[in-house]
């Protein structure tokens, strides 16, 4: 059975499926976590995959960028395929002053000015909240001893925006002011899908720039091994 934008049978998918934006990350994060990874769809070039780690099922697949690509996917590993939990593993920028670049944040809800869940009950501001249980897996993964490379961990909310290069004046250090930790352009509608089907999310972002303060960018490489952080806090989350 296909869907429009997945090509797999129901029984392809893990419970879980961990999702990153880019495909070709998806493909990367397969062959780190999994010997066994078989692709498993791969309509217009967006790769998922399915393996073991530690011996439990676990599949891995991109989403592309922006809340309506991400909906897409999700509304469909969710309504048809048996999956119970995706968790997003991507960027941020940051915007708090306590969040520095290669730091994880753990995202328990999500603001956005997009339509996507504004227009889901009417004459309601939908609240985009992370699936409890999940965040607090991922956090107290990263709780360890030697979970993170170097970073610390983050809970609270970001700031899904539509726009990548446009900003209202002032908006980044409105949201700054208020805490918010990072903007990013996914979580919100994610939580809202699995809010329509009852299912479990969580958005676990890597820091790569900082939207208030530059001096800390980090190399491509430091890129890699941080990212590495956050996978394994998803991992954590996906099989607790
Ligand atoms: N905006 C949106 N998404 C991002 C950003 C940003 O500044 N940095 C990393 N992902």
């Amino acid at each position: 059975m296909a869907t429009p934008h997945i090509a797999a049978e129901p029984g392809d998918f893990a419970p879980a499926v961990l999702m990153p934006g880019d495909p070709k990350r998806a493909r990367r994060i397969a062959e780190l976590l999994m010997d066994d990874a078989r692709l498993v769809t791969d309509v217009r070039g967006m790769l998922g995959f399915t393996g073991t780690v530690n011996g439990r099922p676990l599949s891995v697949m991109g989403s592309g960028m922006g809340q309506p690509s991400f909906t897409i996917y999700a509304t469909e590993l969710f309504s048809q395929f048996g999956v119970e939990r995706i968790i997003r593993v991507g960027t941020a920028g940051a915007l708090s002053p306590k969040v520095k670049v290669g730091d994880v944040i753990v995202a328990t809800g999500a603001h956005t000015d997009s339509s996507m869940n504004q227009l889901r009950i009417p004459g309601v501001n939908f609240c985009a909240v992370a699936d409890f249980r999940l965040a607090a897996a991922a956090y107290e993964a990263s709780q360890l001893e030697g979970a993170l490379a170097g970073g610390e961990v983050h809970l609270g909310t970001v700031m899904s925006r539509d726009h990548f290069y446009f900003t209202p004046e002032g908006q980044t250090e409105a949201l700054a002011r208020y805490g918010v930790l990072g903007v990013e352009m996914e979580a919100a509608a994610l939580y809202g899908v699995a809010a329509e089907y009852d299912k479990q999310a969580l958005a676990i972002l890597t820091v790569s720039d900082h939207l208030l303060d530059h001096s800390g960018d980090m190399s491509a490489a430091e890129r890699e091994t941080r990212f590495a952080d956050s996978l394994r806090l998803a991992v954590a989350a996906a099989h607790s």
